[in-house]
């Protein structure tokens, strides 16, 4: 399963591109009015220019037409930009519209298999199937990943899926246990999954005893 970065904070994705684990940023309206900066364009710009792997960004029309201005505008901003649309049904008629031009698309605010089967069927290249926000009202989350895994899988649709709204590390295990293709995580996520408390011990273990042979 690969990771990308669930953020719009361009210190967030320079730090993590460092440790080299990271192949794609996903952004949101929410997350890039999280910065306060509302030049979209530049925010995303400058994140295409630290991670070369696929950068999404969000459409903000709710129209057909408008999804799809948004789409073709947004995807000259940088060669690796993929575009979110939501699952509507204006959402699948712009997606079938703007893959076919060779637009790649990550149908976002998925909540069911049935939407993961319709992303696909319309030529989405990504599934982002919302855990957390699942999670939240009461439903099983990851079950819908891997609903969506096993109905590409067994019809052989070539769209990703991407475990997204990722809330804590035990989410990224199961995510990758369910054969998300990509889990999207925030920058505290990652920190998250990094540390280990017996990591630091054995690490200050090693280092003390190390010194006291250097100490004879
Ligand atoms: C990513 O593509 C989604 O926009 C994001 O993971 C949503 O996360 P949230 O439910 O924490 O807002």
């Amino acid at each position: 399963m690969r990771i990308f970065l669930d953020t719009a904070n361009i210190e967030q994705v320079r730090s993590a591109a460092k440790l080299g684990v990271i192949s794609g940023v996903t952004t949101n309206p929410s997350l890039i009015s999280k910065e306060g900066n509302a030049d979209y364009e530049s925010v995303i710009k400058t994140i295409c220019t630290i991670v070369e792997g696929p950068i999404s960004v969000e459409v903000l029309a709710e129209d057909v037409k408008g999804m799809i201005k948004d789409a073709r505008k947004a995807s000259k901003w940088a060669p690796n930009v993929v575009i979110k649309i939501p699952c509507t049904a204006a959402g699948l008629e712009a997606t079938s519209v703007v893959s076919k031009e060779g637009i790649g698309v990550n149908m976002t605010l998925v909540f069911s298999p049935n939407q993961g089967l319709l992303a696909a069927l319309a030529g989405a290249a990504y599934c982002s199937p919302f855990v957390g926000r699942l999670d939240d009202h009461g439903h099983d989350g990851m079950q819908v990943v891997k609903d969506i895994v096993d109905i590409y899988t067994h019809y052989k649709l070539s769209t990703q899926v991407i475990a997204a709204s990722i809330r804590h590390p035990l989410h990224c295990v199961t995510a990758a246990k369910a054969g998300a293709h990509i889990a999207t995580i925030p920058y505290n996520v990652l920190m998250q999954m990094i540390s280990h408390p017996l990591t630091d011990i054995g690490i200050s273990r090693f280092m003390n005893d190390w010194k006291k042979l250097s100490q004879k």
